[in-house]
């Protein structure tokens, strides 16, 4: 097809060609970094930062402990974004604090949050494994 323009292949020649390559290495290596920028950056938006971090028991669990307790259950990611969506039953919740990894016994929900964020920040917590 571009058998008529050997140049534009070459990527060894210096040049624009070369240039626009980098340019767009860089890009697609932004691009694939993203969604996990992305889902912290929301976490923090949605404040679930103020109780959770990844590995230091805060009022909430870490991240860590969540995604292990539910690791290998099918159902994890849309039972973590229900829970999250709704918060976890007062007074006693869902027994975290009783297994001393929570100062709080029971996660209010978040007003204001969509089901479609709450998914997407399940999905981003179940990737913290060990
Ligand atoms: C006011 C503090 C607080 C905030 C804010 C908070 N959480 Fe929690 N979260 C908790 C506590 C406490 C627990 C343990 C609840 C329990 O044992 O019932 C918990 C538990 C969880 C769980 C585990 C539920 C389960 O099924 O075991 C998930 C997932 C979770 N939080 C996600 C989030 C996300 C995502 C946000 C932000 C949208 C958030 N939390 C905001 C305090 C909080």
């Amino acid at each position: 097809m571009t058998a008529n323009r050997p140049h534009d292949l070459d990527f060894t020649r210096p040049g624009i060609p070369f240039a626009i390559m980098r340019v767009a290495l860089f890009a697609a290596a932004g691009f694939l970094s993203l969604p996990v920028w992305g889902d912290e950056a929301l976490a923090k938006t949605k404040g679930c930062m103020a109780c959770h971090a990844a590995e230091r028991k805060l009022i909430g669990p870490t991240y860590r402990d969540m995604a292990g307790k539910y690791a290998g259950r099918k159902d994890a990611e849309t039972l973590l974004a229900e829970n999250t969506l709704k918060g976890t039953p007062a007074p006693g919740g869902l027994g975290w604090r009783n297994e001393g990894k929570a100062s709080l016994s029971f996660m209010p929900s978040t007003p204001g949050l969509r089901p479609e964020e709450a998914r997407r920040l399940s999905r981003w917590i179940l990737t913290h494994k060990r």
